[in-house]
């Protein structure tokens, strides 16, 4: 099957005692066994440990990435917490994108890091730098890319290399651009990493995370650890989560034109004074954006001349954008990374890696683009510079 295909069909079946087309809600704590010596004859004991509903999206998302498995947490800070519990132990070091989104940061530095474990800090978009990081106990190599939201590329391929030849395994947090265009395995991950929340969901209805990994050892280790620490999503997510897959590939085409057409109409205007976009020739990674994905998108920032006052004044005053934190979901959707997502980064980090005080984020939803357009062609206007 191909991917829209799959999208629709992959991993779900008609229900076989009423023939439903959608996978039930299996809101159910616990599943009855019908004798001691068939436990777990039809699959499931509790639904800490796995639910049909659940397991009906793994199997999807295992699908649409190309691995093995996947494992669904309730979050998408569980998926990135699991993925370290499961592969990092005290004494290991791990490589990090500079850039990855806030919360992982904070993770890293002020939980996991408490416990022994070391992160560097690299410049992912530069392999070299990842390189000329490496130590003997390095286990874990995490890029973000496109990067929340700075979106910075990192080379996937490459970075897999130096993974591979440090004997560690290579995650790729994929959630800004989806195995709709990009597929984390199929370019050397070891694991693809998702906050569904984005764009699996894609109606701001939930918040979930999942990790589809390549093999089945690697899938083991990370399933032992989704159970160990109670971190499953629940079923009710994941029916929604289910839904919004059907679509992901019509909203992803359909919200990538928009946010190009953006894109455009901000680097044309005179009020603003940078913007960054994949699909832009202007984009410092155009072509790596090109060779490693199919699309670009619907991610985006720009900076109003006047920096971060006028910014302020456009994210306040606009309308039809809504100013709120989330991204990838119908409702396009306005952000201060600075005041809001990325508030813990601290100061020097965030200005080091390229998150200005004056960085706006879109991200560019369902409407029709030339109502976007034009109401933020009405926002700049009214912006003093
Ligand atoms: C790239 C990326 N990874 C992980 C997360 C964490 O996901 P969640 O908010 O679902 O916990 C986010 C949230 O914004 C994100 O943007």
């Amino acid at each position: 099957m191909r991917f829209r295909s799959k999208q629709i069909h992959a991993g779900v079946t008609p229900d076989p005692t009423t023939g439903a087309i959608l996978t039930p809600i299996y809101q159910s704590t616990t599943f009855v066994q019908e004798s001691v010596d068939s436990y777990l004859a039809k699959g499931y004991s509790y639904s800490r440990s796995g639910n049909p509903t659940v397991r009906a999206l793994e199997k999807k998302l295992a699908e649409l990435e190309g691995g093995y498995d996947a494992t669904c947490y309730g979050t998408g800070m569980s998926a990135v917490n699991c993925t370290m519990l499961a592969f990092l132990s005290a004494g290991d070091h791990a490589i990090i994108s500079d850039v990855a989104y806030g919360g992982t940061y904070r993770l890293c530095t002020k939980v996991l890091s408490r416990f022994g474990v070391e992160f560097s800090f690299a410049d992912t978009s530069n392999p070299d730098d990842v390189k000329s990081k490496v130590k003997e106990n390095t286990k874990l190599f995490l890029t973000e890319t496109p990067a929340n939201p700075t979106m910075k590329l990192s080379d996937i391929a490459a970075i897999s290399e130096i993974a591979k030849a440090a004997n560690a395994v290579h995650v790729v947090d994929n959630t800004l651009i989806t195995p709709c265009y990009q597929r984390a395995i199929e370019l050397g991950a070891d694991l693809s990493l998702h906050s569904t929340t984005k764009y699996f969901d894609g109606h701001n209805a939930t918040v979930g995370g999942a990790v589809i990994a390549r093999t089945k050892e690697l899938d083991e280790k990370i399933r032992f650890i989704q159970n160990s620490t109670g971190s499953i999503m629940s079923p009710m997510v994941a029916w929604l989560t289910l839904q919004g897959c059907k679509t992901l590939s019509v909203r992803m085409e359909a919200q990538s034109a928009n946010a190009l057409a953006i894109a455009r109409f901000l680097e044309s205007h005179p009020k603003v004074k940078q913007v960054a976009y994949p699909g832009l020739e202007s984009f410092p990674q155009h072509q790596l954006a090109k060779s490693q994905s199919s699309g670009f998108g619907a991610m985006l920032w720009f900076e109003v001349e006047g920096g971060l006052k006028a910014g302020k004044q456009l994210m306040d005053s606009i309308e039809l954008w809504t100013l709120a934190e989330n991204l990838g979901s119908v409702e396009s959707l306005i952000t201060h990374p600075v005041t809001m997502t990325h508030a813990d980064v601290d100061e020097a980090e965030r200005k080091r890696v390229g998150i200005i005080d004056g960085l706006v984020r879109l991200s560019v939803g369902l409407e029709d683009g030339e109502d976007l357009i034009e109401a933020l062609g009405k926002a700049l206007e009214d912006v003093e510079v």
